[in-house]
């Protein structure tokens, strides 16, 4: 079982772990959030743009992440990120959160990462404020955008 301590690092999904992380939910509540991690994967099988990884704990699966990625763009957008119902609580979303960052400053024009929630009961907006993004004041399909404001890479 994994603890408060574990290591979060992002893997990719295979054939071998694809079920552990298409088993992975948030609680009843919460699916008005995010789309379930089967409809997101099968999307991004479509998707040009989509990079998605599984969020461990360890050596165990507690979340998923898909990321809008258009290398042309200075946009990225935090397309689907969640954390199983039994790991919430624990930083792992946080860390996870952390390492896409981290991610994002790395790719090519990068300069914004943004993201859209639905502002509900128990939403994960306050979640994201923690991590330093603000809402823009724009809405998109229902959601309110956040941005997250990137430093420019230095020369
Ligand atoms: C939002 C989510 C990813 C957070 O993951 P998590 O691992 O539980 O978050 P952490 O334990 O890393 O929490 C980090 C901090 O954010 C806070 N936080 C997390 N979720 C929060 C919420 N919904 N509302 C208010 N605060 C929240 C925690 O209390 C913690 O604060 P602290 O550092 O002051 O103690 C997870 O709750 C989740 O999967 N929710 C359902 C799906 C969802 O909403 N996805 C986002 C779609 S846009």
């Amino acid at each position: 079982m994994p603890s408060d301590k574990s290591k979060v690092t992002l893997q990719e999904i295979n054939e071998k772990t694809v079920r552990s992380i298409c088993n992975l939910s948030v609680t009843d509540n919460q699916k008005q959030f995010v789309a379930p991690n089967a409809v997101s994967i099968s999307e991004a099988y479509f998707s040009k743009v989509a990079w998605f990884r599984a969020i461990y704990a360890d050596d165990d699966p507690v979340g998923f992440v898909m990321l809008y990625d258009d290398s042309e763009k200075p946009e990225y957008y935090l397309w689907r990120f969640m954390i199983d119902a039994r790991y919430q609580g624990k930083g792992y979303g946080y860390r996870a959160m952390e390492l896409m960052i981290e991610h994002v400053k790395s790719r090519p024009n990068a300069t914004e990462f943004t993201t859209s929630v639905v502002q509900a009961d128990g939403g994960p907006q306050p979640f994201y404020e923690k991590l330093g993004f603000k809402l823009t004041g724009e809405y998109d399909d229902g959601e309110a955008m956040m941005r997250l404001v990137l430093p420019f890479p230095s020369c």
